[in-house]
């Protein structure tokens, strides 16, 4: 593996990276159509790597725990997968959507199925199945659980007041699940579907945290500390092509092609990459670019991918 050659630089890129993006003025929009997320310091900058080799490297606020939001969907995703394995596809589709992440209008034109798991109807879908012989609340705790056990990190929480803030305006989720649910891709009440996804959102991680908890998907399947499986290497791989063609909604593109890695954005502005065979990766960095991605955490991965020469599509 040429990471052994590539060790010595990664702590250095880091900083240098870290250092970069301190000095930037522009640095987009935070998200303030969850109120609660509207009030987060737009200056804060974090980057933390998690190699297969067992290194935790970070840089600048590496350690603030932030709302990951979307992120979140990578881990429900899994655990959806592990609940009912594939069977999961029959009401989400694979393929990217081309459009926002609240998009409502692909759902009319294909029957209430969502395009793929990450935007925000697919997620829903998800919530929806982790909901299956379940009360809201045992479903959450299942959640938060899986997430704490990946990260090693009893200490994650859930953000009651971010959960809250999107409850009182997640207008365009209501109006989404109950769309849903007419087409008949609901199998709960939509209140309580939309209860899971807005909890699993208000999780609240630091970038060392989610470097730790996405180790697996850079490792086959494997937690890399403990050799103990999480999923097969298949359904990594597939996670991990899930998030290169769809993690960044309608800029899923332009990140496979300024970045060349699996991402996964979360409107929080943090990041979360994998190098397969190598690292996971967490950047945060509060404001957003016009797609709802973080600004500077794209460009950050952008630069410590080329430095590096992470791109999965190098030779
Ligand atoms: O449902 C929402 O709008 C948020 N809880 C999550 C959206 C999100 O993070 C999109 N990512 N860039």
């Amino acid at each position: 593996m040429p990471e052994l050659e590539r060790a010595p630089k990664l702590d250095q890129a880091l900083a240098e990276v870290a250092a970069e993006m301190a000095e930037r003025e522009d640095r987009g929009a935070v998200a303030s159509y969850i109120p609660q997320l509207g009030k987060v310091d737009p200056r804060k900058f974090g980057i933390a790597a998690v190699t297969n080799d067992g290194r935790v490297l970070t840089a600048g606020d590496a350690d603030q725990p932030f709302s990951i939001q979307s992120i979140s969907k990578v881990f429900t995703l899994t655990l959806a997968l592990g609940n009912v394995g594939d069977a999961l596809w029959k009401r989400v589709g694979r393929e990217p959507s081309g459009n926002p992440f609240n998009s409502i209008v692909q759902l009319e034109h294909e029957n209430g199925i969502p395009r793929n798991p990450f935007i925000n109807a697919g997620a829903i879908v998800i919530s929806d199945i982790l909901l299956a012989g379940h009360q809201p609340r045992e479903a959450i705790g299942e959640i938060l659980r899986f997430i704490q056990f990946l990260a090693d990190d009893e200490t994650i929480i859930i953000d009651r007041e971010v959960a809250a803030s999107e409850r009182a305006t997640g207008y365009r989720n209501f109006a989404l699940a109950n769309y849903m649910k007419s087409f008949g891709n609901l199998h709960h009440a939509s209140e309580l579907a939309l209860g899971v996804y807005f909890h699993h959102c208000a999780i609240a991680m630091s970038c060392r945290q989610l470097a730790m908890a996405g180790r697996f998907l850079a490792n086959g399947g494997k937690n890399p500390a403990t050799g103990h499986s999480v999923v097969s290497a298949e359904r990594a791989r597939r996670i991990g092509a899930m998030m290169l063609t769809c993690g960044h909604y309608d800029g899923s593109g332009d990140f496979a092609f300024r970045v060349g890695i699996p991402g996964k954005s979360g409107v929080g502005g943090g990041i979360l990459g994998i190098v397969p065979g190598v690292a996971s990766l967490a950047v945060w960095s509060p404001g957003l670019n016009a797609n709802g991605n973080s600004k500077l955490g794209s460009i950050a991965l952008e630069k410590l991918a080329r430095m590096m020469n992470w791109s999965i599509f190098a030779p």
